[in-house]
């Protein structure tokens, strides 16, 4: 039997014999002899013993001491005293304390069935105790599948070491067995934690928690340990069993988890898509320690790079990326080393040299919501792990969710701001009935929702003539006449993008605006080094017609959407209806120039029945409300048959030969007035039949319309229109002119009226004097004794009431007056108004009565009423003193008190029945004396004076 005993002897003779003794009985001994406590400890510490056995007392130790040492020591080994002479009481307390036998030095011989025996015990609890262990370790094994599994024993060898644990620290079993488990899988990270670990287990609780532990790589892993104190069936310690679990994956999960919680914090902070693309790159650099970082958009253009592809902001990807290509239609992501993605070469290489060279590549794609948003691709010196790929799709997937929300965000901002312009443009326009100003507003409005805009049209159609117009031209920033660009054809199956806006109705999206126009003749076009390469291309809807299209140009290929169409419909169709309405009211407001013309004319017309004045009239508002160059009116001579020019307006030169008659039929005019229907000219050079055609050229007209002027169906001339630049009318147009043409007709027939009427008025009175001076005659014959009386007395009458200040269209009423001055007497019968002598009183009221009889005779006969004055006042007297009324002074009609002094020196001076003549003088001296009494007295100065005015009547008198 094998024995290994430590000897705690100070004699080296006593030990040596003791070992001599044990091998007499048959043990095959291994002894060290120890003297003092710490010799022991140092000797149980370093070896495997089966027993101790002490002496009682040595200089420096004891068996006593012996015994504590040794179970301090945990080691469940027997120890033995041998010694002298020692009482029974000393023997019992030491077996007490924990010794296994006394063996007296005179009784050797039963120290060896003692050992022998407490040896044997002690291998048999050591059998158990490692059985039960064991018994532990399987239970917790069948707990702990997969983990790592060790056991100590009490002096903290390794005792039991399971397959995981090899894997978990690199160690086999073979070689961890027996070792210290403190120096095989110490933490070195956290030696306080260990520390603590040991002192919790060593006090008999159970320990767990997470722990770096060092591998025989030397790698740290991180495990996670609980650690138990094993007891044997005593309820003695027995050692420790340990569980591990592998956390690295967990930590590493943990990291990311943390990594993207440090993205997501980062992604929440940041303001637009330039920061949050900002972020992910920057995140991702440091989180996979790698080389450079690209996002990418959805149409292949980097976004933003960093690290060393900062370079690559604003690139377009190369036609075929492979992976990358692969990455943007949302493929799966991908990790490889450089060198085993060759298209990808030019962009491992992209960089500054001398930096850490890319070796691994990965590229995710960015997804959210099913939408394909474009590529993260990662770069590193180093390789890249799948899980790192898969912190790198979890970033992605964050970035790409932070990127499409931003992006949403954006949109519904910017779709307030657009609202905000469209509703600033609609006030603006409601506030303007003004189209240029309607163009302008618009045209702001674009600009201020598309600011690279590098140009910016509106074009009205004309849906009657089938006519595209610019209306309005910024290009580059600079203003264009629109006048100076030609109006084109508005195509309705073909055409060019103004065309194909207003057939479709909606908005025209051209992205490749040269390819879409290549072989078009283009009005806009910019030059080869500034060629817009996007078009937008609106029309403007209103009330279901499309009145024109607003275009917007920009430099970069493909860059209106269609939310810029819907924008730019929405903007165009507002900015519509205020150019319907701004056109509504500039024809009303031309409209009302028209009816104001045609009152003009027709003012002119009852003002004057001068048919050249009121034909100025007419060809100034036919030249000013037409707006043409030129007009003039011919009439008819209905004699001759000829058109003879009757006025004109607008021409250069006065050319006599312009005013040569034209026939009736000859030209365009006289074919309008022969055939009563209106000759539009457009094109004046190619008419051949008008004899004036080389004074019309020389006048540099292009064309021409002739109006027939007709009134009451009876043709009076013609209204010719002529204009120096081509003229398109629309039928507004054509309308108005033959109105002003009407209102030249009704001017000319009114002026013709009059002629007529004024020559039989003149007709009239002439046959109405014939009447009146027959009358007066007759009348003078019955009372006056000599005809033609009345005749000299008018003829006098006239001259002095010239000379007084008469108005010269008052003549003829006081020749009349004068003619018929005594008509009243036609009530006076013969035996008074014929008697020789003196009148008696009745007579004379009879006599008195004969004005009021003229009154009352020529008051119902129009054409005679303003001839009364005379015939009713003609014996008023100055003074106040005459008949019938008594009137004085300037009371006193001035064509009576003319008359007065004429009838009194007439009377006087020519036989009555009553009377004879009155010597001349006498008759003067009368006048003379009456003067101021009967008579006016500058009326009686002006008679005398004018004496020789009357030469036959005074020389006859
Ligand atoms: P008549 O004969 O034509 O006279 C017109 C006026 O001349 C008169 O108006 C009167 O102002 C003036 N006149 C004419 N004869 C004389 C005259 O001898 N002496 C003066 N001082 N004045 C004379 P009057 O007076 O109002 O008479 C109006 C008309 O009455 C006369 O028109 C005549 O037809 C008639 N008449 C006037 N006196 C007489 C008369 O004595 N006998 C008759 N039979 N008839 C008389
Ligand atoms: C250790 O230090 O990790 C192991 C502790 C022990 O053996 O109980
Ligand atoms: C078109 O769009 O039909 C032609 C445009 C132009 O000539 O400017
Ligand atoms: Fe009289």
């Amino acid at each position: 039997m094998h024995l290994r005993v430590v000897l705690v002897e100070d004699s080296i003779d006593d030990a040596l014999l003791l070992e001599h003794f044990l091998q007499l009985g048959g043990f095959d001994t291994a002894c060290a002899r120890v003297e003092t406590a710490d010799a022991l400890r140092a000797a149980l510490a370093g070896g495997e013993w089966d027993a101790v056995i002490a002496d009682h007392v040595l200089p420096s130790f004891s068996a006593t001491g012996a015994l504590e040492v040794l179970q301090r020591s945990r080691l469940d080994i027997p120890l033995i005293v041998v010694s002298g002479q020692i009482g029974e009481e000393t023997a019992v307390s030491l077996m007490r304390a924990g010794a296994t036998d006394y063996v007296p030095k005179n009784n050797l011989a039963r120290l060896i069935p003692a050992i022998a025996r407490e040896v044997r015990d002690a291998r048999s609890r050591a059998d158990r105790r490692q059985a039960a262990a064991q018994l532990l370790v399987q239970a917790q094994l069948l707990r702990a599948v997969g983990q790592a599994i060790f056991a100590t024993d009490t002096t903290g060898r390794i005792s039991y070491w399971n397959p995981a644990a090899e894997q978990i620290f690199g160690w086999t079993a073979a070689q961890a067995i027996g070792r210290l488990g403190q120096e095989l899988v110490t933490t070195t990270l956290d030696r306080q934690r260990a520390a603590e670990v040991r002192a919790q287990v060593n006090s008999g609780q159970a320990w767990s928690g997470e722990l770096q532990v060092r591998r025989r790589d030397g790698g740290l892993a991180p495990i996670l340990m609980s650690a138990s104190p094993t007891f044997d069936e005593d309820g003695h310690s027995s050692g420790v069993v340990a569980v591990c679990t592998d956390i690295y994956e967990i930590k590493e999960r943990e990291r990311h988890l943390a990594a993207l919680a440090a993205v997501s914090a980062a992604l929440r902070e940041a303001l637009d898509r330039p920061a949050l693309r900002a972020v992910v790159l920057e995140q991702v650099l440091a989180l996979l320690r790698a080389a450079g970082a690209l996002l990418i958009g959805a149409d292949g253009v980097v976004e933003l790079g960093a690290g060393r592809w900062v370079a690559l902001t604003g690139r377009h990807l190369p036609a075929d990326t492979g992976p990358l290509g692969q990455a943007l239609e949302g493929g799966a992501p991908l990790v490889a080393e450089a060198a085993g993605l060759p298209q990808l070469g030019w962009l491992a290489a992209a960089g500054p040299a001398g930096e850490e060279p890319v070796l691994a590549l990965a590229v995710v794609p960015l997804r959210a919501r099913g939408q394909a948003l474009g590529a993260l691709a990662v770069g590193s010196g180093q390789l890249i792990s799948q899980a790192e790929l898969r912190l790198l799709e979890a970033i992605a997937d964050a970035a790409a969710n932070a990127l499409y929300s931003a992006a949403l965000f954006e949109q519904v901002q910017g779709r307030a701001e657009q609202l905000r312009a469209v509703s600033v443009l609609g006030q603006g326009l409601a506030e303007t009935l003004d189209l240029p100003q309607v163009y302008t507003n618009l045209f702001q409005a674009v600009l201020r929702l598309w600011p690279d805009s590098t140009g910016v049209t509106i074009s009205r159609f004309e849906p009657r003539r089938q006519l595209i117009q610019y209306v309005f031209v910024n290009s580059d920033g600079a203003e264009q006449d629109p006048a100076g660009l030609p109006s084109f054809a508005y195509s309705p199956d073909a055409g060019g993008p103004q065309s194909q806006a207003i057939r479709q109705r909606r908005a025209l999206i051209l992205g490749d605006l040269p390819g879409a126009t290549r072989g078009r003749p283009m009005t806009l076009v910019g030059d080869s080094n500034h060629m817009p390469h996007s078009g937008l291309y609106a029309p403007m809807l209103a009330k279901g017609e499309v009145v024109g299209v607003v275009s917007v140009q920009a430099l970069s290929p493909e860059r209106y959407s269609a939310a810029d169409a819907d924008l730019l419909a929405l903007v165009a169709n507002t900015a519509a209806v205020a150019v319907i309405n701004a056109q509504l009211f500039e024809d009303a407001i031309r409209r009302l120039g028209h009816l104001e013309a045609l009152r003009d004319i027709d003012v002119a017309i009852s003002a004057s029945l001068d048919v050249e004045v009121t034909l100025t009239v007419c060809l100034s508002q036919v030249t000013q409300q037409l707006e043409v160059d030129a007009a003039q009116v011919l009439l008819l001579n209905p004699t001759s048959q000829m058109l003879d020019q009757a006025g004109s307006r607008g021409f250069r030169r006065a050319n006599p030969r312009l005013r040569v008659p034209l026939r009736l039929g000859e030209g365009p005019a006289g074919r309008a007035v022969l055939q009563g229907v209106t000759q539009s000219v457009p094109d004046l050079a190619r008419e051949v039949g008008d004899p004036r055609a080389a004074l019309l050229a020389a006048e540099q007209f292009a064309c021409y319309f002739a109006v027939p002027l007709v009134a009451k169906g009876q043709a009076k001339g013609v209204l010719e229109v002529f204009h120096r630049q081509p003229l398109d009318p629309t039928p507004e147009w054509m309308d108005f002119l033959e109105t002003l043409a009407a209102h030249a007709a009704i001017a000319v027939d009114q002026a013709e009226l009059f002629n007529h009427l004024q020559q039989s008025n003149a007709e009239l009175s002439l046959a109405y004097d014939a009447t009146i001076e027959g009358w007066s005659a007759a009348l003078d014959l019955r009372d006056k004794l000599t005809e033609g009386g009345s005749q000299r007395l008018a003829a006098m009458t006239l001259t002095l009431a010239g000379a007084l200040g008469v108005p010269d269209g008052d003549l003829v009423h006081v020749r009349r007056g004068a003619l018929l001055h005594d008509i009243g007497k036609m009530g006076i019968p013969d035996q008074i108004l014929l008697k020789p002598g003196p009148l008696d009183d009745d007579e004379w009221a009879s006599m008195r009565r004969h004005p009021i009889y003229a009154r009352d005779l020529l008051t119902p006969i129009p054409f005679l009423r303003p001839a009364l004055d005379i015939p009713y006042c003609h014996h008023e007297k100055w003074d106040g003193s005459g008949y019938p009324r008594g009137l004085s002074g300037e009371q006193i009609p001035l064509a009576a008190r003319v008359f007065a002094v004429v009838d009194v020196w007439d009377a006087l001076t020519s036989d009555r029945p009553y009377r004879a003549a009155w010597p001349a003088a006498e008759a003067r001296a009368y006048l003379r004396a009456q003067s101021g009494r009967h008579f006016e007295p500058r009326v009686v100065e002006a008679f005398l004076k004018a004496d020789g005015l009357f030469p036959r009547q005074l020389q006859l008198c």
